[in-house]
C-alpha cells in the first residue's frame, strides 16, 4: 500500500489500472483512524449515521451540524484515505447557493476532500457549480436512501428498461459535470457492469454486484453493530455487537459479585 495521500486523481489512476478502489464508511476518530491504518483508499462520513450511530428509522433527519461533527471527528484521523463527506437531506436540493455554502462547510470545517450529493440527471445544474467553484462531488445513484418516501423502500432499483436506462444516461451526465465517482447502490449486477464499462471515472458499487471499480459499505454493518437489519449484499467480518455484549455482561457481573476491582486495581 502506498502511504501516498489518496486523490480524487488517485480514483481515476486505480480505475485506469484496474486497481480495486475500498471504500468504507466512518463517523469517529477511533474507526476512521482504525481503517485509515489498514489502508482504507476512502471514508464515506455517510448520513447512515443517523440510522447506525444515532439510532434513527432513516437517514432524512441528521443534520448539517451533525454531519459536520462526524466529519471533523474522521478528518483528525485521516492521514491517507479521501475523506467524502455526504451532504445531508436538504443542506443542497433548496437552492444552488446554498448548495455551494454547505458543501464548502464540509471542505473549510469538516476537513474532507470532497462531498457526495444523492440523484441523477435532475441534480446536475447543482452538482456542476459545486465542481466549478472546486469542490470535489461524487455522485450517488440507484437507491438513494433520501428518496426513500419516494421510492416506498429499500429496493433494487434499474430492473425496468426505463429506470435502468435513465440511470445510466444520469451516470454520463454526472461523469461530464465533472464528478469525480459515483456510488451505485442496489441496483442489478449486469447494469452496474454496463454503467462501469461506459465510464471514465470509477463506480463505486453497494449492492451492485462484482464489476464496479470500488465497493462501499457501512462499517457498524461489516462489524456485526447493526442488529436491527441485514441487507443481502453485507458480508459480516466480525460480531463485534455480541462481543460488546458478553464483555458489558462480565463487567456487571464482577461488579454485582465484588470481584471488580481487584487488590491489584486498587491504590
Ligand atoms: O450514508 C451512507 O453510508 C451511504 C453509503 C451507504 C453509500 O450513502
Amino acid at each position: 500500500m502506498s502511504l501516498e495521500k489518496v486523490t480524487v486523481r488517485t480514483f481515476r489512476k486505480m480505475k485506469e489500472k484496474g486497481e480495486k478502489i475500498a471504500v468504507l464508511t466512518a463517523y469517529d476518530y477511533f474507526t476512521a483512524r482504525s481503517l485509515d491504518e489498514m489502508g482504507i483508499d476512502s471514508i464515506l462520513v455517510g448520513d447512515s449515521a443517523n440510522m447506525v450511530f444515532y439510532g434513527a428509522k432513516t437517514t432524512l433527519s441528521i443534520t448539517l451540524e451533525q454531519m459536520l461533527y462526524h466529519t471533523q471527528a474522521v478528518s483528525k484521523a485521516v492521514k491517507r484515505a479521501l475523506v467524502i463527506g455526504d451532504m445531508p437531506f436538504l443542506s443542497y436540493q433548496t437552492s444552488i447557493s446554498k448548495a455551494i455554502l454547505n458543501a464548502g462547510r464540509f471542505l473549510k470545517e469538516g476537513g474532507a476532500d470532497g462531498v457526495k450529493i444523492e440523484g441523477g440527471k435532475e441534480m446536475i445544474e447543482t452538482i456542476s457549480r459545486l465542481i466549478e467553484v472546486g469542490i470535489p462531488v461524487m455522485g450517488h445513484i440507484g437507491m438513494t436512501p433520501q428518496s426513500i418516501g419516494k421510492l416506498g423502500g429499500y429496493s433494487v432499483q434499474g430492473k425496468e428498461e426505463k429506470k435502468a436506462q435513465y440511470l445510466l444516461e444520469s451516470a454520463k451526465i454526472l461523469e461530464e459535470a465533472g464528478c469525480f465517482s459515483i456510488v451505485l447502490e442496489c441496483i442489478p449486477k449486469e447494469l452496474a457492469k454496463k454503467i462501469t464499462s461506459s465510464l471514465k471515472i470509477p463506480t463505486i458499487g453497494i449492492g451492485a454486484g462484482p464489476d464496479c471499480d470500488g465497493q462501499v459499505l457501512v462499517v457498524n454493518d461489516i462489524l456485526g453493530l447493526y442488529e436491527e437489519f441485514k441487507p443481502k449484499f453485507v458480508r459480516r467480518y466480525a460480531e463485534l455487537g455480541k462481543e460488546i455484549k458478553k464483555a458489558c455482561k462480565n463487567y456487571i457481573e464482577d461488579v454485582k459479585e465484588k470481584k471488580y476491582p481487584a487488590e491489584e486495581e486498587s491504590y
